[in-house]
């Protein structure tokens, strides 16, 4: 099973861009950490990061018939965008919204997820932690539902 594990904008600076809120735990720490734990789970990862939402919505359109699922941290497109969500279902992609932060405890204009009503599930509030947790879940999910996709 493959699964994309997609970040969005200024994800990049993790470690760095305000470690009060979102931790010193960088991308690629997150990234090497998801590689342990997919092997455990004998899944492929495809780890992606964009600060640019044209190119993202490609991303997820080339997932199409290659990966059977993703998490999804879009960053502030959480907050903006449809077309982001429209791009998954529109490939009929499953996936986790994860965040690191608790967006529903945070500014009002964090509250609201466009990403939200086409997720299997949403992890936020965890941290570095919340994408180990999603990854565990969707592959559990995705094995339940397709036992035998790419
Ligand atoms: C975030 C929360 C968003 O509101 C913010 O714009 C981010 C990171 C998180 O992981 O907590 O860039 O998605």
């Amino acid at each position: 099973m493959r699964i994309a594990v997609f970040n969005g904008p200024n994800l990049n600076l993790l470690g760095v861009r305000e470690p009060e809120i979102y931790g010193r735990t960088t991308l690629a720490e997150i990234e090497a950490r998801l590689e342990e734990v997919g092997a455990e789970l004998g899944v492929t990862l495809l780890f992606s990061q964009f600060n640019d939402e044209g190119r993202m919505l490609d991303a997820v359109h080339n997932c199409r018939g290659v990966v059977t699922g993703a998490l999804v941290n879009a960053g502030a497109w959480t907050h903006t965008s449809l077309a982001l969500r429209d791009a998954f279902a529109a490939v009929s992609l499953p996936y986790v919204e994860v965040h690191l932060s608790n967006i529903y405890a945070r500014e009002p204009e964090r509250r609201h997820s466009w990403l939200a009503p086409g997720a299997i599930a949403i992890v936020a509030g965890f941290g570095a932690d919340g994408y180990e947790l999603a990854l565990r879940g969707l592959v559990r999910a995705l094995s339940r539902a397709e036992p035998s996709t790419p």
